[in-house]
C-alpha cells in the first residue's frame, strides 16, 4: 500500500513531476479519468497493468498535449489522419497510427506495430501533459472489469493505495471512453470502439470518406481488431439485462421480473429514462435523464452502475436506446456491462 495523494489544480506541477519520475498519476479527461504513466518507460507502464489488474495483451492509448509530440512517437501517417486531428483534437477521438519502433515501451502497444494516440479536451489533462513533457500512456483509471471512473472518488475506490495520486477535476463530461478509429489502406475510416465522436459526426466531417462501424452489439467478434473489445468490461457486480421494445411492454416486463426476483429475496435495480422512471417498482430506480438527451445518459451511466454495486443490487434491468448518435456508444457500453444479455420485446 502507498499513500495516494489527491491533488487539486495547484498540485499539477507535483503530479507532472511524479509522472516524469516514473510514477502513476490518475487525471480527469473529457471522457473518463485516466491512469497515466510515462509511455516510454516499461517499468512505469508495468505499474499501470499491476494497479489495474489488466491483461497485458490489451494495448494502451498514448495521450499528448501538442501535435509536435507526434514526431517522436509515430511514423509518417496518411493525410486523412492529420485531417481527423485538425477537426476533432483536442477531443474524444483516438487514432490508431503506425508506431515508431523503439519509441514506446512495448507494453503500451502490446507488441502491435500501431499505437492509439489522442489529445484530450480537458484543461487539467492538457496542463498535466504539457508540464510532464512526456507521452503519457493512460487507460481508464478503474480496476479491470469495473465501470470506468467519472469522478476522482471512483478512482480512489478502485485504486486508492495502489497509485501515487489523482488530480481531482470533478465530474468528467462525456462519461464514456473515446471513439477509437483506424484508417484502412483504401482510405476508409473504421470505428473500432464507438464513443464521444459519433459515426454521424465523422461522416458529416468527411462526406467523401466511407466510415465503417464494427458491430454495436455486445457480441464478441472472433478476432477483434481492437484488443480491448474482447473483454467483458464495465461489469457491475449484479446481473444486468438490457430490455428494448415498446415502452409499455418494457415497463410491465421489467416490473414482473423485478417482483419475482424480490420474492426470491434479491435486491433489484432499474436504469430508466426520466420519461418512464416513475413507472418502475424496484428497490433502486436510477434516472438516466431524458431519452432525448443521450449525452446525459452517457454522462451518468458509469456512476449509476457503481451505485447499484454499492447498494448490493443482485438483478438489474436497463432500458435500451436507439443506436443513432451517442446511442451507438451508449448501447455498446450497456451491452458490455450486461455481458451481452439483451432482450427485445415485440409489439
Ligand atoms: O477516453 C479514453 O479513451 C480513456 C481516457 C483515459 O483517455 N482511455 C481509455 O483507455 O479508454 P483504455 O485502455 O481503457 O482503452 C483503450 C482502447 C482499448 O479498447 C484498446 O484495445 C484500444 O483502445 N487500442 C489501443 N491501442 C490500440 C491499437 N494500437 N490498435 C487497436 N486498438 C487499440
Ligand atoms: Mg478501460
Amino acid at each position: 500500500m502507498i499513500d495516494t495523494i489527491v491533488w487539486q489544480e495547484q498540485g499539477i506541477q507535483q503530479a507532472a513531476e511524479t509522472l516524469r519520475r516514473g510514477g502513476l498519476v490518475a487525471f480527469p479527461t473529457e471522457t473518463v479519468y485516466g491512469l497515466g504513466a510515462d509511455a516510454r518507460s516499461s517499468e512505469a507502464v508495468a505499474g499501470i497493468f499491476g494497479a489495474k489488474g489488466r491483461p497485458s495483451d490489451n494495448p494502451l492509448i498514448v495521450h499528448i498535449a501538442d501535435r509536435s509530440q507526434l514526431g517522436e512517437l509515430v511514423e509518417p501517417y496518411p493525410a486523412l489522419a492529420g485531417e481527423l486531428m485538425e477537426r476533432f483534437w483536442p477531443g474524444p477521438l483516438t487514432i490508431v497510427l503506425p508506431a515508431k519502433p523503439g519509441a514506446l515501451s512495448p507494453l503500451v502497444t502490446a507488441n502491435l506495430p500501431t499505437v492509439g494516440v489522442r489529445m484530450p479536451d480537458h484543461p487539467l489533462a492538457l496542463e498535466l501533459l504539457s508540464r510532464a513533457g512526456v507521452p503519457v500512456a493512460a487507460p481508464s483509471a478503474n480496476r479491470s472489469g469495473r465501470p470506468s471512473p467519472t469522478l476522482a472518488g471512483h478512482v480512489l475506490e478502485d485504486l486508492g493505495g495502489r497509485i501515487d495520486g489523482v488530480i481531482d477535476g470533478g465530474a468528467t463530461g462525456v462519461g464514456l471512453e473515446s471513439t477509437v478509429v483506424e484508417l484502412e489502406g483504401n482510405g476508409a475510416i473504421r470505428i473500432l470502439r464507438p464513443g464521444g465522436v459519433t459515426e454521424e459526426a465523422l461522416k458529416r466531417a468527411f462526406p467523401a470518406v466511407s466510415v465503417i462501424s464494427e458491430a454495436e452489439t455486445g457480441e464478441q467478434p472472433a478476432k477483434p481488431r481492437s484488443p480491448g473489445m474482447k473483454y467483458t468490461h464495465y461489469a457491475p457486480r449484479g446481473e444486468l439485462t438490457v430490455v428494448q421494445g415498446p415502452e409499455e411492454r418494457v415497463i410491465s416486463y421489467i416490473n414482473l421480473l423485478a417482483e419475482e426476483a424480490r420474492h426470491e429475496g434479491m435486491k433489484t435495480g432499474v436504469l430508466a429514462f426520466s420519461e418512464h422512471a416513475g413507472s418502475y417498482r424496484a428497490d433502486l430506480v436510477l434516472d438516466l435523464g431524458s431519452e432525448n438527451r443521450l449525452d446525459e445518459a452517457a454522462h451518468r451511466l458509469y456512476a449509476h452502475l457503481r451505485k447499484l454495486d454499492e447498494a448490493g443490487v443482485g438483478r438489474i434491468w436497463s432500458e435500451g436506446c436507439e443506436p443513432g448518435g451517442l446511442g451507438g456508444a451508449l448501447m455498446n457500453r450497456m451491452l458490455k456491462a450486461a455481458g451481452g444479455r439483451a432482450i427485445r420485446l415485440d409489439r
